[in-house]
């Protein structure tokens, strides 16, 4: 490849290993691709207006601040109250304020300018997610014409969805500006064709690619993966318990940040559902890891009390003196960890409401014994259920399926769980992140370059 690689994404890699799918992901594929990873610091202070240079990673990071009015309306504001509902499918959530878009698009403004100055004419792009959704606009209306991808890491909104914007079509023209935009799943990808079916202002070619205005954009489905060979080894050292002396003997796992798209509520209300039901005599605990995010967020915080209280609940009516059916630990833990708490485990919960992918799915089937592997129960709505078929697809909504769910994967037949599995991790080999950021980055060297004439 010619040039460098620049990679932006909201939040930079601070700690060695951070939750969140898109950091855990793009760590792997950024080292690998010796290209410069631009970020946010994830504490506001004083605005930068370059970027600060940070040591320690075996890529070059390079960081900006945000003011603590910025980081209230453009990262809490505009891109986790009204984009994350928006494509979470939670339009009651969306919190319209005039100052979340005027801080959105200046943030996206003042990134434009500060890449500019460090921009070669051969680099090439890549955004990612939902924060960036005009980066493309504002570096091309300061002259940019390199290559410029975006990975939209969430779900592509539907159209009725995106009417809750107050000017819904700006949606369609920021993404325009992109030469490629990489979505999740098929259905993503049909998503993003229908809104530009919608708009008059977009021409299809024959090729399937979409022309607007002087710019020729290609939607194509990348679905992300995991990094599957590092999690296999991590999962089959042999590591001591995490849990000391206190591992249950039979339980399922949980692990998703404390988000409302991630449907906890409903897995918490189906568990007791399968107790009731007579599993309470087989005394499985559920291990529910949920570390906190966005917390000032109100929706979060509405979230966290409920899932307290749906736990204490349950435990309540259903432990004993030696059985606590629902362990919740509201903080996160470290990947290695989590790998040996996967293999151990008799079962995976993942029941999104809503997900662009869901990596910990991929994780969970990764880290499996595949001569005694465990079984996972995926919503149908994340978009790993796409290529997992052969886990157990439940409708997160109704808690009798999820319910079921549980009983079968705990009584099911070794053979089964073998046969499940061995498609399963074929599934997550072929969408391996180096695999993922290869194809990406293959296609927009391909793609027509944008004729651009500053304006
Ligand atoms: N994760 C972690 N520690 C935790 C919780 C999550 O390292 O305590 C990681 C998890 O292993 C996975 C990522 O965070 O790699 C979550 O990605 P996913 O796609 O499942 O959900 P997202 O958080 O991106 O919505
Ligand atoms: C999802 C989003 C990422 C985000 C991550 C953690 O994976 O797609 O863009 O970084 O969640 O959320 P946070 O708001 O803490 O960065």
């Amino acid at each position: 490849m010619a040039g460098r690689l620049i990679v932006v994404s909201n939040r930079i890699p601070e700690g060695p290993n951070p939750a969140g799918g898109l950091v855990v992901a793009l760590k792997d594929a950024i080292t690998e691709k010796n290209g410069t990873w631009i970020g946010a610091y994830g504490e506001p202070g004083e605005a930068t207006d370059s970027f600060d240079e940070l040591e320690g990673t075996p890529y070059r990071r390079l960081a900006f601040r945000l003011t603590a009015e910025e980081h209230s309306n453009y990262y809490l504001g505009f891109a986790n109250s009204v984009l994350w509902p928006l494509c979470h499918r939670r339009v009651d959530l969306v919190e319209l304020q005039p100052e979340y878009e005027r801080d959105y698009l200046s943030v996206n403004r003042r990134l434009a300018a500060m890449i500019l100055r460090i921009l070669k004419p051969d680099d090439m792009l890549w955004i990612h997610d939902y924060h960036f959704l005009p980066l493309a606009q504002e570096l091309r209306r300061l002259g940019v014409s390199n290559r410029i991808g975006f990975f939209l890491h969430i779900p592509f909104p539907s159209h009725a969805d995106l009417s809750v914007l107050p000017q819904p079509e700006t949606f369609a023209g920021w993404l325009a500006d992109y030469n490629l935009v990489g979505l999740q799943t098929g259905a993503d990808v049909a998503r993003c064709l229908e809104m530009y079916r919608a708009d008059p202002r977009a021409e299809f070619l024959p090729d399937g690619s979409v022309k607007f205005g002087m710019n020729i954009l290609s939607v194509r489905s990348f679905p992300i993966g995991i990094d599957v060979d590092s999690f296999i080894e991590s999962a089959s050292r042999s590591a001591p318990s995490p849990f000391g002396r206190e591992e249950p003997a039979k339980y399922i796992i949980g692990v998703d940040r404390l988000d409302y798209s991630k449907g906890i509520p409903n897995r918490f209300r189906a568990f007791g559902r399968f107790l009731e039901n007579g599993g309470a005599e087989k005394r499985p605990c559920l291990v529910q890891i949920a570390p906190p995010t966005r917390e000032r967020v109100k929706a979060y915080q509405d979230i966290t009390r409920e899932l307290e209280e749906i736990a204490g609940s349950l435990n309540g009516q259903f432990a004993t003196l030696d059985w606590t059916p629902i362990r919740y630990i509201h903080r996160q833990i470290e990947r290695e960890q989590l790998a040996t708490l996967y293999r151990r485990a008799s079962a995976a919960l993942v029941t999104s409401l809503a997900d662009g992918m869901n990596l910990v799915a991929k994780e969970f089937v990764a880290a499996q014994d595949p001569e005694d592997p465990g079984v996972l129960i995926l919503s149908k709505f994340a978009g790993a259920a796409e290529q997992l078929t052969e886990a157990l697809l439940v409708n997160p909504y109704d808690t009798d399926d999820i319910a079921s769910a549980i009983d079968r994967a705990l009584e099911m037949p070794l053979d089964e769980r073998r046969r499940r599995h061995a498609f399963c991790m074929q599934a997550v080999r072929r969408t391996d992140v180096s695999l993922w950021s290869t194809q990406f980055l293959r296609v927009l060297e391909r793609c027509m370059p944008t004729l651009n004439l500053p304006s």
